[in-house]
């Protein structure tokens, strides 16, 4: 996330990222289009959706934002400083559209969801306004923009998964994929705007994400995401005559059943949906990833009610202990939120000492940011003053660096199954990839003998801070 206080590793540090995908040649389009995304992963798969209807109606997708006849940023609501992120990031572009005469300058996802054609009085220079359910309406209101109308759908669908809509991944690596499996989501944590900008949960045909998942491995991808605000509640009915029905355990079965050596993770599990069948379908397959992001929030019993997250210390501890049980090799991450409406030292305290027992090999830290419109909003106040939240946050942060070195040093001498995912950022002699539990470890390159997407076999010989570094012991060669 963009405003992500705190340390970032893992996949999921690509969610801070601005994202442009880009045509191998934007010149043989009638126009080009860019595209930068903010937020959670979701918005990055739904910014390769629109790459695709746009595409389809005839625009190429370029990296270079002086060169586009469209701009958009498809954006974040989550915390206050998302949603200023991207108002500056449109005050960047007033410059280029007075340049460009008929350049339009659309915006995408949550926040166009949240404040609707607001936005067009807000911020003089948007052309287009487009919730995250409207996305087929984009041709028609380009075109009506281009008319020099101002074009907004913000209409949210009680069904709409955009499940026939192959997005297009331009900016992959060719390893690694998200793959959308379910929009919105029914929970109603008090603190949370999703919501309210992504509407009621849907699931997507079970078919159709399998069959996206088997075109991307035949296409050379080894890892897919699987996506969804809350994936253990994924529930779809694949024949209604014998109401047949798929379950998140059953879909994890299923893409898994594709092939051993194409990788299945999946984000996020509410603590209160993730069910035995899941935990045993993962103990089940070798390639669905031992890694399970299960959100905390807060270690107090009373505020975890006040968050309506629906689940005591007690019974999350519970969880944890019985996902060790199952999987004792199993990493477990969390988001933690400190100081959330009326949160005292000792709730603060709950909530490191929840993390100590779980030992998270991470997490994503955050201070509450009060969201017009939430349950939280109309009811509580935001009471904790905001250098007490920023003290209590450094305070989690401090203690999940030491729970994170402490898990990477007992990594030491441990020998891991890796995914290749390409250079290490620090040089092009070695490479990074990681293990099952998600985390990254760099080995040298050797003679050359791989390639991002083979996996190897590796001993970890020194642990530095966020980072495992390894020895190749083995090449594992899949025969195709
Ligand atoms: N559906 C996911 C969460 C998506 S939002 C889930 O339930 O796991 C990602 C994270 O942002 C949340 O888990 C929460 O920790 C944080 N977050 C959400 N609303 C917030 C707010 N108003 N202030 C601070 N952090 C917030
Ligand atoms: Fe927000 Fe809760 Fe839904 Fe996650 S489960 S998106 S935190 S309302
Ligand atoms: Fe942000 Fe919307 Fe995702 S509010 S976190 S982009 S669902």
């Amino acid at each position: 996330m963009l405003d992500v206080v705190a340390e970032k590793a893992h996949d999921e540090a690509r969610q801070g990222e601005a994202f442009a995908p880009f045509a191998e040649d934007p010149n043989q389009y009638k126009k080009k289009f860019f595209i930068e995304s903010y937020g959670c992963a979701m918005n990055f798969a739904d910014s390769e959706i629109v790459a695709s209807i746009l595409n389809n109606d005839g625009f190429g997708a370029t990296r270079n934002c002086e060169e586009a006849d469209l701009i958009f940023l498809n954006t974040c609501s989550i915390r206050e400083k998302a949603e200023q992120t991207v108002r500056k990031r449109l005050t960047e572009f007033r410059k280029l559209k007075q340049a460009k005469p008929g350049m339009l300058v659309g915006v995408l996802g949550c926040m166009a969801e949240r404040l609707k054609a607001k936005l067009l009085e807000e911020e003089k220079l948007v052309d287009i306004v487009v919730g995250p359910d409207a996305y087929r309406s984009l041709p028609a209101l380009i075109e009506e923009a281009d008319g020099g109308q101002k074009a907004v759908n913000v209409l949210l669908s009680r069904d709409e998964t955009y499940a026939d809509i192959s997005p297009i991944r331009l900016n992959s690596n060719g390893v690694m994929a998200f793959v959308s499996i379910m929009r919105g989501c029914n929970n109603m944590c008090s603190f949370c705007v999703v919501p309210f900008t992504r509407g009621r949960e849907r699931s997507r045909d079970a078919a159709s994400i399998v069959a996206e998942c088997r075109d991307l491995f035949e296409r050379g991808y080894k890892e897919v995401t699987l996506l969804g605000q809350n994936v253990d509640s994924y529930y779809y009915t694949a024949d209604i005559s014998s109401n047949k029905v798929v379950t998140f355990a059953d879909l994890l079965e299923m893409v898994a059943l594709i092939s051993p050596d194409l990788r299945v993770r999946f984000s996020s599990s509410h603590p209160k949906d993730i069910t035995e069948d899941v935990l045993q379908m993962m103990a089940k397959h070798e390639n669905i990833c031992k890694c399970i992001h299960l959100p905390i929030q807060s270690g107090s019993n009373r505020v975890l009610q006040l968050m309506n997250r629906t689940y005591t210390r007690e019974w999350y501890k519970a969880k944890v202990d019985r996902i060790r049980e199952v999987m004792p090799d199993c990493a477990i991450t969390a988001d933690i939120i400190a100081g959330f409406c009326t949160e005292t030292e000792e709730d603060h305290q709950d909530t490191i000492e929840i993390m100590e027992y779980c030992k998270y090999d991470f997490a994503y830290m955050f201070y509450y940011s009060e969201r017009p419109g939430t349950l939280a909003a109309r009811r509580y106040e935001d009471d904790i003053p905001e250098d007490i939240k920023k003290r209590r946050l450094a305070e989690i942060v401090a203690v999940q660096r030491r729970l994170s070195e402490g898990a990477n040093a007992a990594d030491v001498g441990k020998i891991f199954k890796i995914l290749i995912e390409g250079d290490s950022k620090r040089s092009d002699k070695d490479w990074m990839g990681r293990n099952t539990q998600s985390k990254v470890v760099v080995v040298p390159k050797g003679e050359g003998q791989h390639k991002p997407g083979d996996y190897v076999i590796v001993k970890v010989v020194e642990s530095t801070g966020g980072t495992l570094i390894g020895q190749i012991i083995e090449s594992l060669k899949i025969e195709s």
